[in-house]
């Protein structure tokens, strides 16, 4: 066995102590990625090998939840790619400006920055007080983060700048009052979003939806594990639902995952009518 063999061995067999341990399963996750976070681990704890690092996860009840915190990449901003948020306003809005009720799920949010922005969005388009937004992500801290709408003032800079450049249209600082702990974005906002833990590799559907917006999640994920959340995703939308997607991510499609290219450069995609439907409008 080669020492690369080896050193995959005890990737493997890391991972599925973290699964026994958590119920949280990374074995499908991209590899490369996973791997430059246990090195970087390894190299923290001055640790010599992987296998060293499962013994201490076993034995050392601090260990593991830094080795889950290593795993989940949380970076987010308020209308992030604002060109998303620009033509999301523009040319998805239109459509569900038609619909009595709006469901959206946007999976992988992090800290909730995604889904206020969203919020503000369709606030500011007169649909606030249609929408029903579910916001959720596998990691509870996050979650419980998202759920105190509160943020850095030092990053209201770069979201206002994002704001504008995302067809704002009002003055953002409108969305948020100012104290020493930070900026707190105004209740109402937060009435239509329902914050909630749900992990995309082991937890099933739980609604239809109108729109669901996953961005900068499937990039960690295998070409395998892309294809079972596009499964999810498929069960999960209405047909002629939107699906947006992160920047460098794509729709992957087999014959049950059936989504059609909506706007290329922004990465939204729609969810294919069945043919009777497609036949009858
Ligand atoms: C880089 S952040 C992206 C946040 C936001 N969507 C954005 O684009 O700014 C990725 C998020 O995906 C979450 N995530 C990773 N794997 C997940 C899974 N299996 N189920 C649900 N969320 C997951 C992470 O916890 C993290 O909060």
């Amino acid at each position: 066995m080669t020492a690369s063999n080896k050193e995959e061995l005890e990737l493997d067999l890391l991972l599925i102590a973290v699964y026994r341990l958590t119920g949280f399963d990374f074995r499908q996750y991209m590899r490369s990625s996973i791997m430059r976070r246990v090195e970087n681990r390894l190299s923290l704890e001055k640790l010599n090998s992987i296998t060293h690092l499962t013994e201490k996860i076993i034995h050392d009840q601090n260990m593991l939840p830094k080795v889950l915190a290593d795993f989940s990449i949380n970076v987010t901003e308020m209308f992030r790619d604002p060109t998303f948020f620009k033509t999301f306003r523009e040319e998805v809005v239109p459509f569900l400006r038609e619909l009595p009720e709006i469901r959206i799920w946007h999976a992988g949010c992090s800290t909730g920055e995604e889904a206020y922005s969203m919020a503000i969005l369709l606030h500011e388009e007169g649909l606030g007080n249609k929408v029903k937004m579910y916001a959720t992500d596998m990691n509870e801290k996050v979650i419980h983060k998202a759920e105190q709408g509160m943020f850095p003032l030092q990053k209201m800079q770069l979201y206002t700048k994002n704001y504008m450049a995302a067809g704002g249209k009002k003055s953002f600082s409108e969305y948020y009052k100012v104290d020493h702990e930070g900026a707190h974005l105004i209740p109402s906002l937060k009435e239509n979003i329902v914050f909630a833990q749900h992990n995309l590799v082991t937890d099933g559907s739980f609604n239809e939806f109108h729109v669901i917006i996953c961005r900068n999640v499937l990039i960690y994920f295998n070409i395998d594990l892309q294809l079972q959340v596009f499964k999810l995703f498929n069960d999960s939308l209405g047909p002629g639902g939107f699906l947006g997607l992160g920047s460098k991510e794509s729709v992957r499609t087999d014959d049950s995952i059936r989504f059609e290219t909506f706007h290329t450069q922004e990465k939204i995609f729609i969810k294919k009518r069945r043919m009777l439907e497609q036949n009858i409008l």
